[in-house]
């Protein structure tokens, strides 16, 4: 059977949905993205099909320049071990080349079998491990932070530097996260997050108040899922640290009624004992990251 892959068009969408139908127990989130994707003036879906028939998709964004992301790979049951997710992965991979990407990176749960074996086979290589930490309805805790404060725009630099010299930023491969999407953390993005008034600094008062440790967030859940909900994107520093960070994230979130924190992390051990201790749930599997060269 002769596979084709082409752009996705919008009489697409039928056949689409009814092959993403049953992709996990809950169904899936493709219908929801579909109509945006389409739209994007960033990224393009790709559709495979035999003998006319839709069998299998995925989406492509140049997020960042230089950076293509990778999501929504489904193939057709019927249709599975036959190349079709490779087929249209390359497809996806010309097109960030001819975007000008030099690095292509997608994310999989780390109980995904099929799509960690898949990647794999497409010389992705896994760069770092998340963790989605989930905190709801945050209150203040019964002890208040006492050296975590909001970074001022004068300190992006020496955050900065704190990055650069940092086990966990080495760990977490340079990345961040914003909405289930990992973008490289450089200089400009520190400097974007201070300036915005989302990096939570934590001080070392016995080290002449240098910076021990980073948190940046996000409320960009907030705005794409009309909920009042908030996310961190990357945090650093060693348990004490992030507990104060998190201290701090929590008062300020009660503050704000926020009704959940999703806690990204590198899947760091003090950091995640730190969240628990704060009343962050873990979750059942992990977020690895896959990263090519192209
Ligand atoms: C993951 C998925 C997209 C793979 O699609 P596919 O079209 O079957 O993948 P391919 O045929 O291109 O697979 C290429 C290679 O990956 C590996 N692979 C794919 N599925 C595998 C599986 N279930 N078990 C072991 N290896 C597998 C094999 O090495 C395969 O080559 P081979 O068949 O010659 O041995 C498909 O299983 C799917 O739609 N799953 C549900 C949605 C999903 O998990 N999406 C990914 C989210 S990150």
């Amino acid at each position: 059977m002769k596979i084709h892959v082409r752009e996705a068009l919008a009489s697409d969408r039928e056949a689409v949905f009814e092959f993403c139908r049953k992709t996990w127990s809950w169904g899936d989130y493709i219908p929801h993205v579909w109509d945006k994707w389409l739209m994007e003036e960033n990224g393009k879906v790709f559709v495979a099909t035999i003998d006319g028939a839709p069998v299998g998709i995925s989406h492509v964004t140049i997020d960042k320049p230089g950076e293509a992301w990778l999501s929504g790979a489904r193939t057709a049951p019927n249709f599975r071990r036959m190349g079709i997710a490779s087929a249209i992965a390359q497809k996806c991979l010309e097109y960030a080349k001819s975007r000008g990407a030099k690095v292509a990176r997608l994310v999989t749960e780390s109980d995904n079998k099929a799509a960690i074996a898949a990647v794999q086979t497409m010389d992705f290589k896994p760069v770092a491990e998340f963790v989605e930490m989930t905190l709801e309805k945050p209150v203040n805790s019964e002890e208040l932070s006492a050296c975590s404060r909001w970074a001022r725009k004068s300190e992006a630099e020496v955050v900065w530097s704190f990055l650069e010299t940092s086990e966990v930023y080495r760990e977490a491969a340079g990345l961040y996260t914003v909405l289930y999407h990992w973008f490289s953390l450089n200089r400009r993005d520190v400097e974007r997050f201070v300036a915005e008034g989302k990096a939570i600094i934590c001080l070392d008062k016995a080290d002449g108040g240098k910076i021990c440790g980073l948190t940046l967030v996000e409320d960009a859940p907030s705005r794409e899922w009309h909920e009042n909900t908030l996310q961190t994107c990357y945090i650093d520093g060693d348990f004490n640290a992030v507990l104060d960070m998190a201290k701090f994230l929590k008062a300020h979130c009660a503050f704000k009624n926020v009704e959940k924190i999703y806690g990204f992390t590198c899947n760091h051990k003090p950091i995640i004992t730190a969240l628990e201790k704060l009343g962050f749930k873990p979750p059942e599997s992990t977020a690895i990251i896959f990263q090519k060269q192209i």
